[in-house]
């Protein structure tokens, strides 16, 4: 039977306030309004932003509404789309994006950037442009995360969020073009654009920064030093292309004096893909005057930005990107076209696979460090979509 135009009853998982645990619930999601398309969602996963969303809402981190369906990083096929959509039909498959690409604003028109400002107020309260969410539980509205919400079986996108992908896209590996390693890579070949021969910095070893390890490889750099406080992660690094590790815990002194002196001056590239004001310096500081390019990847909300003024003026750089610089309508169709022919790794990126109402189980796994990603199957045995 058709869902085109119904409510679909389907499983999400809820997040009904901060600082507890997601419950699987049944949903409705509604048909969508204008400019909009209501996907399947077939692969997630989950991200530190979904973590700290849900566990750091209300200390020092911007308030979110609540309840709320998290997710942000995934992929899915096309089940209906909303009118005067001319871009999508049912069918296709997609990577939804939690920065949209309108083509139309100034930010859009700019080569110099990727923030599209369309529908970016209504994204960080968790509604759609119409102010409303199509998610509700048992008649109360549920907020989506990002204008996504990917930890639903099925969701509404406005249409400047989606990028279509090709049909021979393996969605439970591409998904992870949604968030994590499409930020890391980009960081690298657009943001700090790291020539043959650099020397480079790696802070945080989580999906972030080996994907910036592995932007860092391809762009052909001599030496990689990938740093994290967590040793087990090292194995999973020199993998992906670091020649170096290194953990700040067994030195006595900074680490960007470590670093400094394993380089004789610095790194030409530092990246922080941990989200720490005091990582932020520390990377800054691991640079070489006169051209050091500091990237800061990792995402944080505290005013705490200790960033060091002197440093800059020697001729450093410190600059910031959100989602890699990659302006995402556009150039997410070329990111899974360069995963298929082989030029970017994702499958190395998936440590573990678990069903949806084991989604806690997921944020345990990588807050204890012991994940990369876990990829979330929101449809355990195929079963067919309820009309409600
Ligand atoms: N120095 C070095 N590494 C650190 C430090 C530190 N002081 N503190 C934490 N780390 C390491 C952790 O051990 C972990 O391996 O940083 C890594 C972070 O990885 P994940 O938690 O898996 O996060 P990831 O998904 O890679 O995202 C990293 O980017 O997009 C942002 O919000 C995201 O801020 C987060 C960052
Ligand atoms: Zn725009």
């Amino acid at each position: 039977m058709s869902t085109t135009g119904q409510v679909i009853k389907c499983k999400a998982a809820v997040a009904w306030e901060p600082g507890k645990p997601l419950s699987i619930e049944d949903v409705e999601v509604a048909p969508p309004k204008v400019h909009e398309v209501r996907i399947k969602v077939v692969a997630t996963g989950v991200c530190h932003t979904d973590w700290v969303n849900l566990y750091e809402t209300g200390k020092g981190m911007k308030f979110r509404p609540f309840p709320l369906v998290l997710g942000h990083e995934a992929a899915g096929v096309v089940e209906s789309v909303g009118p005067e959509v001319t871009n999508f039909s049912p069918g296709d498959k997609v990577i939804p994006l939690f920065l949209p690409q309108c083509f139309d604003c100034d930010r859009c028109r700019s080569p110099k950037t990727n923030l599209c400002k369309k529908n970016w107020e209504n994204a960080q309260v968790g509604i759609l442009a119409d102010g409303t969410s199509r998610i509700s539980c048992n008649g109360q509205q549920v907020y989506q995360f990002l204008g996504v919400s990917s930890f639903s079986q099925y969701t509404v996108l406005s249409d400047a969020s989606l990028a279509k992908i090709r049909d021979d896209a393996p969605l439970d590996k591409v998904y992870l073009l949604g968030c994590g390693v499409s930020t890391g890579y980009g960081a690298v070949v657009n943001t700090g654009k790291v020539e043959k021969d650099s020397l480079c910095a790696v802070f945080g070893l989580g999906a972030v920064g080996l994907a910036a390890i592995m932007g860092c490889q391809i762009a052909g750099a001599k030496r990689i030093i990938g740093i994290d406080i967590n040793p087990d992660k090292f194995e999973k690094a020199r993998e992906f292309g670091a020649t170096e590790c290194v953990n700040p815990k067994e030195h006595s002194r900074n680490i960007q004096e470590v670093l400094v002196e394993m380089t004789n001056g610095g790194v030409d590239y530092a990246f922080e893909c941990v989200g720490s004001p005091a990582v932020m310096t520390a990377a800054l500081e691991s640079t070489i005057d006169a051209w050091g390019m500091c990237v800061i990847v990792g995402w944080t909300e505290t005013e705490a930005m200790n960033v060091v003024v002197e440093k800059i003026l020697m001729g450093r750089t410190l600059t910031g990107t959100y989602f890699g610089g990659w302006k995402s309508v556009q150039e997410v169709p070329k990111l899974v076209d360069d995963y298929m022919k082989k030029k970017l790794k994702l499958d190395e990126f998936i440590t573990h696979k678990l069903p949806l109402d084991q989604i806690n189980k997921a944020f345990d796994l990588l807050k204890l460090g012991q994940s990369i990603r876990a990829l979330i199957n929101l449809w355990p045995e195929e079963n067919n979509p309820k009309v409600a």
